[in-house]
């Protein structure tokens, strides 16, 4: 199995795509609305001393044991468990992180969706001229239209499948190299532009000036569940990208370099969106809606506004792109695994994800009222109970598999670190990282 399995061409090959599964719409649509829904500075002081504190170290955990593993997630784990004379249930693991991807692909295809609906709207100048009001209800109509939602994010979920199942180097190396840089490009352009409206100094002070009154656990919970979603962390799929990742290049700067990036393209759209929002006078709290409504407010009132909307758009659908095939690969990677072929995995991955990703799409109209848990609908429910406890509870699973259970030998190797690299890594791990969520996750719970 080791010979014969494709590894990334380049190291930097490596670090463009864990930073493509990384960077997509966490960092663009989910954390600016719930940044806006938890009260702003907080939320933001919280998800990056998350992400400092578990998010990284449990990433390169979960990097390591498909490294060392070199395999598909489930057989890795069992490899590695069988080796430490551990029980061989470790590797259950690998499924329950394939059934958090499950349902986050769901809602995250009928989303990605959104941006390939805007990005056509855009283009045709669809937003020009229009007030506030006006766009806000041609959003909530086009989330009432079941047919539209569909039809987006049938065509998404087939982009996704077909890279996935063209296979790794082919498909996703020549993919994230070609548009990683491209993304950066883009974003710096629009936050360079926001800095230019009068939205932008208030949008500073909401996201960095804290208020700390405002911590309670709900808001700490779903602080750490999104450093989690946004680093792409405990759903084994980038152990599944780990076990392709060459041999000698230090774990630590590759996932270091990649947390660095999706924080900065976090903050750089939260500065753009925010800037708009209170430049137009409107609601950070206006929830999953925010940055669909509130971009094309701004840029309709533009010179060359359709041009930087549409570039926008684009540039939000290629980072969906890339995290949505991070998102295919645990299951893909699982059902081989199993024996099955690239192609008929790719396919069963991809016809059961869309009917699933159906309840979200009708969840925006007949579905709306339906409560099936915890008072949420479908949509709810997946894009809330799947990021904020299901990728808590496999990072920290995934955290003790690699800082007690494995054995020492394998992960000090696939650090690649050195000796106090590694200690120091496994000590932050033991002491710091696994306690802190098992107390986020606990008092959150309660
Ligand atoms: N991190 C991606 C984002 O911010 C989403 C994502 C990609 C993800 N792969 C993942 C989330 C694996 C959890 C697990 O949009």
């Amino acid at each position: 199995m080791n010979e014969t399995l494709e590894r990334w061409g380049t190291r930097r090959a490596f670090i463009l795509a864990v930073t493509g599964a990384a960077v997509g719409l966490g960092n663009i649509w989910r954390f600016p609305y719930i940044t806006g829904e938890n009260g702003g500075a907080v939320f933001l002081l919280l998800y990056v001393a998350f992400v400092l504190l578990l998010g990284l170290p449990m990433m390169m955990a979960e990097i390591l044991v498909g490294r060392a593993g070199r395999r598909s997630p489930m057989q890795s784990i069992g490899h590695l468990a069988a080796q430490a004379g551990a029980s061989r249930h470790w590797r259950w693991l690998g499924l329950f992180g394939a059934f958090t991807v499950f349902c986050i692909l769901s809602f995250y295809s009928v989303v990605s969706g959104w941006s390939i609906e805007f990005l056509v709207a855009s283009i045709n100048g669809d937003f020009v001229g229009r007030s506030a009001a006006e766009i806000g209800a041609g959003f909530d109509a086009f989330l009432a239209d079941p047919r539209r939602l569909t039809f987006n994010h049938t065509l998404f979920l087939v982009m996704t499948i077909l890279v996935v199942a063209a296979g790794v180097t082919k498909g996703l190396e020549k993919l994230n190299n070609l548009l990683m840089p491209m993304l950066y490009a883009l974003l710096l352009v629009l936050a360079g532009y926001a800095a230019t409206t009068e939205g932008f100094g208030p949008a500073l002070s909401w996201l960095f000036l804290p208020d700390v009154s405002a911590v309670t656990p709900l808001v700490m919970l779903q602080a750490m569940g999104h450093a989690f979603f946004t680093l792409a962390v405990g759903a084994c799929a980038l152990m599944a990208y780990g076990a392709y990742m060459p041999d000698h290049q230090s774990l630590p700067r590759a996932a270091a370099a990649v947390a660095v990036l999706d924080v900065a393209v976090a903050l750089l759209a939260g500065i753009a969106i925010f800037s708009v929002v209170f430049a137009q006078g409107m609601d950070p709290g206006e929830g999953p809606g925010l940055m669909f409504v509130t971009l094309p407010v701004a840029f309709a009132e533009l010179p060359g506004g359709p041009l930087w909307l549409s570039l926008f758009f684009l540039l939000l659908l290629l980072a969906t792109w890339t995290s949505s095939i991070n998102l295919a690969e645990p299951m893909v990677a699982t059902l081989q695994g199993w024996g099955l072929s690239r192609g008929l995995a790719s396919a069963a991955v991809g016809i059961s994800v869309w009917g699933l990703g159906m309840l979200s799409v009708l969840s925006f109209s007949t579905l709306a009222e339906t409560r099936v848990l915890f008072g949420m609908n479908p949509f709810e429910l997946v894009s809330t109970i799947p990021p904020e406890i299901f990728l808590p509870l496999g990072g920290l699973l995934i955290a003790v598999f690699a800082a007690w259970v494995m054995p020492e030998q394998e992960a000090l190797r696939a650090l690649d670190a050195g000796p106090n690299g590694f200690r120091f890594w496994r000590a932050l791990l033991r002491w710091v990282s696994i306690p802190l969520t098992l107390v986020v996750l606990g008092a959150g719970l309660i």
